[in-house]
């Protein structure tokens, strides 16, 4: 067994240049942890938002280290403890937020936070599922309520996000109204999207009206227009724009210094809210091993499409992540760290 890996280690906090590709030890699984074999990770904002300092509020890491969220590859030796995986099983995760470490040829994972990969899927395709598709999974089921009847406006549907959020929100029962840009429109129609508004040529809040709810994906102006579409007693769900209260105490342990914080940071979205009688709430995802597994099933019965914008070797990560931070992808950006 090799003692060093290849990572993608964040050395300070800044732009591109604070990443870079360098060797470290193999890290060493410990009580109830796999180490994973990477194959491929998922890149996501998180990544390059973490890279430049933005969420250093919620989460300050010790530097240096490896960045990465989510990854599929193989179980390669496990600690002591663990119950349902062994050495040799193809399994993703979403790994644990306060540890990252997706981005490198070998990773330590909690085994509550893997599952086993879709059969259907390659290491690649996998990667591309769990970060993105848990977020779209929980807001919808936990606090959309998606269901047969509900009418929701999920803006910003093309995105690693939006794809699987309109396809789960069909799956679901709701109606769905999404928003793209000719370059992404063909995409959300194929993948369900019953109203698809053009938003480089139109305002959607001149054109939808009495949504149930809204899942916002974009932030700034589209979730403040977001309120306007939402009829009385709905829910505007944002996953990008301002935190609230409740995302401090429900999704990040109870911070209740980080919601006072919050409170104020989300004053006027909330205002606006009351005053139309929406409520706001903005969401943290959580990794999940069961979630996942759920996810899985739904990709192995084919009612879930993984939708690829591209896949880079290792070595060629900062131009994926450059290609990403343009905010055009359609689908997710992948590396590959196994041909
Ligand atoms: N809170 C959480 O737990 C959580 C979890 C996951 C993601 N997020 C956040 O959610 C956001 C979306 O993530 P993602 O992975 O889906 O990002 P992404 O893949 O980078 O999204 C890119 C897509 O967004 C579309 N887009 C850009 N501006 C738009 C606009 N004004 N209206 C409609 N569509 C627009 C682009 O389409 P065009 O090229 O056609 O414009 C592109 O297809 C990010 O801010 C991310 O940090 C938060």
């Amino acid at each position: 067994m090799t003692t060093t890996m290849r990572a993608y280690v964040l050395t300070r906090y800044g732009g591109p240049a604070a990443a870079e590709l360098r060797e470290v030890p193999v890290p060493t699984p410990g009580p109830n942890e796999l180490r994973i074999r990477v194959h491929a990770a998922g890149l996501n904002p998180v990544d390059y938002k973490t890279r430049a300092g933005q969420l250093r509020v919620i989460r300050s890491y010790p530097l240096p280290i490896v960045l990465g969220n989510e990854l599929a590859g193989i179980v390669e030796a496990c600690g002591p403890g663990v119950t349902r995986f062994a050495p040799g099983d193809r399994v993703f995760a979403r790994v644990d937020k306060d540890l990252m470490g997706a981005f490198a040829e070998y990773a330590c994972v909690a085994e509550s936070l893997v599952a086993k990969m879709p059969q259907q899927l390659d290491f690649a395709a996998a990667a591309a599922v769990p970060l993105a598709g848990l977020t779209a999974l929980q807001g919808l089921r936990d606090e959309l309520h998606a269901s047969p009847g509900r009418r929701l406006f999920i803006p910003g549907g093309a995105g690693g996000v939006g794809t699987f959020a309109l396809q789960l929100a069909k799956q679901f029962g709701a109606e769905v109204a999404t928003t793209a840009s000719p370059r992404g429109e063909a995409l959300v129609r194929r993948l369900g999207a019953d109203v698809v508004v053009d938003y480089t040529k139109q305002a959607f809040e001149t054109v939808l009206a009495d949504y149930d709810g809204a899942f916002d994906l974009v932030g700034g102006d589209t979730l403040t227009r977001s309120f306007a579409v939402v009829k009385r007693g709905g829910l505007v769900l944002s996953i990008a724009g301002v935190p609230e209260p409740q995302t401090a105490l429900k999704d990040l342990g109870g911070r209740y210094g980080l919601a006072a914080l919050f409170w104020v940071a989300s004053a006027g979205l909330r205002v606006r809210g009351a005053f139309r009688k929406v409520r706001y709430r903005y969401l943290f995802m959580h990794p999940s091993g069961a979630d996942l597994a759920d996810l899985a099933r739904r990709i192995d019965e084919g009612t879930l499409e993984v939708v690829i914008d591209r896949v880079v070797p290792f070595a060629q990560i900062g131009e994926a992540f450059a290609h990403l931070e343009s905010g055009r992808a359609k689908g997710k950006v992948v590396v590959r760290m196994v041909d």
